[in-house]
């Protein structure tokens, strides 16, 4: 079959400059921890002189013992995901089944499965002839490298050691894991790997980058080196609220005078005063009588919609197609039916609606930014349709919240924006506005606001219920003092300064416009998100290992289940701390890519019919128009704050750190003067103190109950 494939004309391979994704690996090879960075670089970067479509650090991969074998599965692996990829026929059935129709005139050539299986193909050829040489490795070779300090190069020299010793030692109890522990019965370990295995063959398994934010360098973060430094376009703390001075300050007070774990739920020991001002300031944003606090808003939407979809009688869930996986749980945990509208089609919505008597409880749940592709809800005409047919709005503003609006509560408030700029910060409802239509408004303290953390804000006796039934609120522990005082400051500050939203739009439209200018696809919406679309699974992870591992750029590419397949993308976010350096140097990179992996352009998804709500139509890309105006960015008037440069301090606007203080005064007393965002307790260099491994009491040999005492049988207690 490979041979097959190949008889095609490859272009040269890439799909394994994915290995130079290295940083999670050095802790573990000793030829990665002591190498550094440049020559990885280098030798990532240099192609093969034998093997041109392997880098020069893959062909030496393929001599190590651990990552040789690993890199024969996986070769062998990638050609069997390609192997019907064989001729025209067979990519066209692959079309059919995955529901793409290239237009007319549309070649094989054009297609991107096409071309990832002829370079995977080529790519196989290329790591089997190089194994075949590993293989040829002189006992030498082994015995030099196991010399100069590679535990794998020893192992593999001791093993080659035995075999040429006479008598084998008895064959091991066959293992079926590293280090697994073996059960009796049920072979738990075989089926944790035959499940992984899955995710491996659809391409969905998941790939975590180590990635440490650093308050002090916003929007830089190192790797998993302390030294390794990377600029950050992928992280939700979409205003650079995680180290915002008065944040930091409030949290470091509440820290010293609360100390760390609230100690208990919210039930036993855990509702404290910082918790109920959060609550109280939350509803006040939404100008909603009250809110409640979650551990996430994960856990807010679940808990919420199972609670009501279980406890209303015969109610119907009305969902919209892309909702985000917490509201599907939630209302998969009502046990509650579900009916699933297209996404944003209120014509849709109508008709399963219409189907129903009014009298029968039903909410439509649904977003109002969906983060993935950026497109925001028809928020107010839902609430039309809600009011017509008598159904609850359950609204997700996770995406939303800090960032839209002149006080930050989201979309709802942004579409009156003067009367709510108008209101102030007035807790009363202002009738007729969309936000007052919302009958549930949830959101999240993770994101814009920086810290963590979720929330439902609606009526008294709406939130009450929540309160008082859903076991997600009730039965865990609940979030630490400081944390919730960092969310409140953070709530309160972004509601007195509008500057960094609207830095974030203008920085925002100023990167979709650079894209567009390249022709680099960037899936069209009114929102902040920049979907940039690839369309390929193993080409997006391919473009985020690369722009990681060459341009020290994280951007983590979005694959299946999270976007459908066929609709992969890096899913940039911008803020409003990025400079215009920075920004110039991530369009360089990403279109350098695009042109290395042969990405699809803008022009190719014309030629090919468009995917994503890109290049759908023949002509220039129909205009979106951006939520936010350019009188509410303030570019008419003049006072949009402006993109930063290299080296420029950014805006901590005072009558915002003034206006968060003053809420802490009760709890905390007040203060003024410069803020205080660090501490410096580690004035005093200690001498280092050597790790020691002290044996547990209850350490191998001996029997727990000598230990531990065994307390009597208790009634169980819940909490
Ligand atoms: C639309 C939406 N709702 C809810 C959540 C969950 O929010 P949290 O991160 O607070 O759990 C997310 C998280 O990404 C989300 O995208």
């Amino acid at each position: 079959m490979i041979q097959k494939v190949v008889a095609l004309s490859f272009p040269p391979s890439t799909t394994m400059d994915k290995l130079s994704s290295l940083a999670r690996f050095k802790n573990a090879c000793p030829f990665l921890g002591k190498t550094a960075p440049s020559t990885l670089r280098s030798l990532s970067t240099a192609v093969s002189p034998r093997f041109p479509s392997l880098s020069a650090l893959t062909e030496r991969a393929t001599a190590c013992p651990v990552m040789g074998p690993a890199l024969d599965v996986r070769s062998k692996q990638i050609v069997a995901g390609y192997a019907s990829v064989a001729a025209n026929a067979d990519v066209e059935k692959i079309h059919k089944d995955k529901g793409v129709f290239p237009p007319p005139g549309a070649t094989v050539e054009m297609c991107p499965h096409a071309s990832a299986a002829r370079a995977a193909a080529r790519m196989a050829e290329d790591l089997a002839a190089a194994a075949r040489k590993k293989a040829q490795l002189s006992k030498d070779e082994v015995a030099q490298a196991a010399a100069a300090g590679c535990p794998f190069h020893q192992k593999a020299a001791a093993e080659a050691r035995k075999a040429a010793a006479p008598a084998p030692a008895p064959a091991p109890t066959p293992v079926t894991a590293h280090n697994a522990k073996k059960h009796s019965g049920f072979d738990y370990e075989k089926f944790y790997i035959n499940e992984l295995d899955k995710k491996r063959k659809d391409a969905s398994y998941r790939y975590f980058n180590n990635i440490n934010r650093l308050a002090n360098k916003f929007p830089v973060a190192h790797t998993a080196r302390v030294t390794d430094e990377v600029e950050v376009w992928c992280a939700n703390d979409y205003l650079g609220m995680g180290n915002n001075p008065v944040i930091l300050e409030t949290m470091h007070r509440t820290l010293d005078k609360y100390g760390h774990g609230a100690g208990g739920t919210r039930n036993i020991a855990g509702n404290g005063a910082n918790h109920l001002a959060l609550e109280q300031e939350l509803a006040k944003l939404h100008r909603k009588p009250a809110a409640l606090v979650f551990s996430s808003c994960y856990v807010a939407n679940d808990a919420t919609l199972s609670t009501l979809g279980s406890k209303l009688p015969d109610c119907i869930l009305f969902s919209d197609t892309m909702n985000h996986a917490s509201m599907i749980q939630g209302m998969r945990h009502s046990g509650a039916k579900k009916v699933i509208f297209k996404h944003n089609n209120l014509e849709d919505l109508e008709n399963k609606l219409k189907q129903y008597p009014k009298e029968q409880p039903k909410i439509i749940a649904f977003e109002s930014v969906y983060s993935m592709c950026g497109s925001i809800g028809p928020i107010k005409e839902i609430c039309d349709l809600a009011e017509k047919y008598g159904a609850l709005t359950f609204l997700d503003e996770v995406h939303a919240v800090g960032l839209y609006g002149p006080r930050g509560a989201g979309v709802a408030e942004h579409l009156d924006y003067d009367a709510h700029a108008a209101a102030g910060d007035s807790p009363d409802p202002i009738p007729g506005s969309v936000m007052d239509r919302v009958d549930i408004i949830t959101g999240t303290l993770g994101k814009a606001y920086g810290a963590v953390g979720g929330y439902i804000a609606g009526s008294e006796e709406f939130v009450d219920m929540v309160r008082s039934y859903a076991p997600g609120f009730i039965f865990t522990t609940s979030l630490p003092p400081a944390t919730v005082a960092g969310a409140r400051a953070s709530v309160v500050y972004q509601k007195n300064y509008v500057g960094d939203r609207q830095l974030k739009q203008v920085n925002v439209r100023e990167v979709k416009r650079r894209f567009t200018e390249l022709d680099i696809p960037v899936v069209p919406g009114p929102s902040h998100i920049v979907p940039v679309l690839v369309g390929d699974a193993a080409l997006a992870k391919a473009a985020s290992d690369k722009l990681l591992s060459e341009h020290n750029i994280y951007v983590q590419s979005i694959n299946y289940p999270t976007v459908a397949r066929g609709e992969e993308r890096l899913r940039i976010t911008v803020t409003p701390r990025h400079t215009l350096e920075q920004m110039d140097k991530l369009v360089k990179a990403v279109d350098q890519i695009f042109n290395e992996l042969g990405i699809n352009r803008l022009k190719d998804w014309k030629r090919l019919g468009g995917r994503a709500g890109v290049g759908m139509t023949a002509g220039p890309e129909p205009e979106v128009q951006p939520i936010w105006t350019d009188a509410q960015l303030g570019l008419l008037d003049g006072t949009t704050p402006h993109t930063l440069r290299n080296g420029e301090k950014a805006v901590v606007d005072k009558h915002a750190v003034t206006m968060a203080r003053a809420e802490f005064n009760d709890l905390l007393g007040p203060i003024s003067g410069p803020v205080q965002c660090s501490r410096t307790v580690y004035q005093h260099a200690q001498p280092e103190v050597k790790r020691q491994t002290h044996r547990m009491k209850t350490g191998a040999g001996v029997p727990l109950s000598r230990d531990i005492p065994v307390p009597p049988p208790a009634v169980s207690v819940s909490a």
